[in-house]
């Protein structure tokens, strides 16, 4: 694997040798001393042109637990501000000796062009770009799913017959873009549930049902997992939108109340990508109870990272141990 910028580029081999991979950096964090030699004497750098806490953190983690050297670029106090381009970011953090380019940015399409424009010559990960892909999240979704809903198949399995119901802003959310493609892959079955004003077009031809009603699709599905989306009330203020539905009826009809979690089935996982807006999708007793991953998906994150920065760093020198 050269480049990760899209859970659509991953077959579904590729996708399982990540989480398979994921597992054993996982089970080395268990241990005393979790620090691997593998990426010893490689520079990470970290380039985040949009806020962030989960991704950049968790990067800069795995990062450094394969060894790497790290280098945390954030567009906010760089010299961004007075104008300098992406082009001439890169090739700065380049000459300084970036080994890989993890990249946030607000524009759909940055990493690609990053990886595809010959300004630099490292491999290129996507850490969210604009409302399009956010491919770790949607791995390190994937592999938390997998941990929980099939832990008899040990790894080389996928998500095979398991219902997905992914609810909320899927118009602004490439975490929801990333999860239909990587989930389809992986052979579950996703159904988006959203109001009309908050699906893409187009999106009736992604590889998902679509409802626009919750109650009834958690009674027809009976869900394996429920992910609820942040509502990106930034987004809609910034593309000159207005909250539409209102937060009160949002909250009413797509939010994941008492009664909802209570008619979800007793193994159903309850996800977030973080981070929350408790009590407008999420309410508090869902986010904290017992049932919720949110927590462990962050946790899981660590390692999908280091997954993914080795398999583009050094991936053909076989899985360290
Ligand atoms: N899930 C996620 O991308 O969170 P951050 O914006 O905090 O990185």
């Amino acid at each position: 694997m050269r480049h990760l910028l899209s859970a659509a580029d991953l077959s579904r081999e590729e996708a399982i040798t990540i989480l398979d991979t994921a597992a054993t950096m996982a089970a080395t964090q268990s241990r005393a001393i979790k620090k691997l030699p593998a990426l010893r004497g490689l520079t990470v750098v970290n380039l985040f042109f949009e806020d962030s806490t989960r991704t950049r953190i968790s990067f800069e983690a795995a990062a450094k637990r394969l060894s790497a050297d790290v280098i945390n670029f954030a567009a906010k106090g760089s010299s961004v501000s007075k104008g300098e381009s992406l082009k001439d970011t890169a090739q700065t953090l380049q000459a300084m000796g970036a080994d890989a380019v993890v990249i946030r940015h607000s524009a759909s399409g940055a990493p690609h062009r990053l990886a595809t424009s010959g300004w630099i010559d490292a491999p290129v990960v996507n850490a969210g770009d604009g409302m399009h892909q956010h491919p770790t999240q949607a791995l390190l979704d994937a592999f938390t799913m997998r941990r929980h809903l099939m832990p008899e198949a040990g790894t080389g399995a996928g998500l095979d017959g398991k219902r997905v119901v992914i609810v909320g802003d899927v118009l602004h959310s490439r975490v929801a873009r990333s999860n239909v493609d990587l989930l389809h892959t992986l052979g579950a079955e996703v159904t988006l549930v959203a109001p009309p004003t908050l699906l893409p077009i187009g999106a009736s031809t992604w590889p998902c049902r679509i409802s626009y009603d919750l109650d009834t699709t958690i009674a027809e599905q009976a869900p394996d997992a429920i992910m609820m989306l942040r509502v990106q009330r930034e987004r809609m203020s910034s593309a000159g939108g207005g909250f539409f539905p209102s937060a009160a009826e949002y909250s009413r009809r797509y939010g994941l109340d008492a009664a909802r979690f209570e008619a979800l089935p007793g193994h159903a996982l309850i996800m977030h990508p973080g981070p929350m807006n408790r009590g407008l999708e999420i309410s508090a007793r869902a986010a904290d109870s017992d049932r919720s991953t949110i927590v462990e998906q962050v946790g899981n994150g660590v390692a999908v990272r280091m997954a993914v920065l080795y398999l583009v760093l050094a991936g053909n020198e076989g899985t360290p141990s």
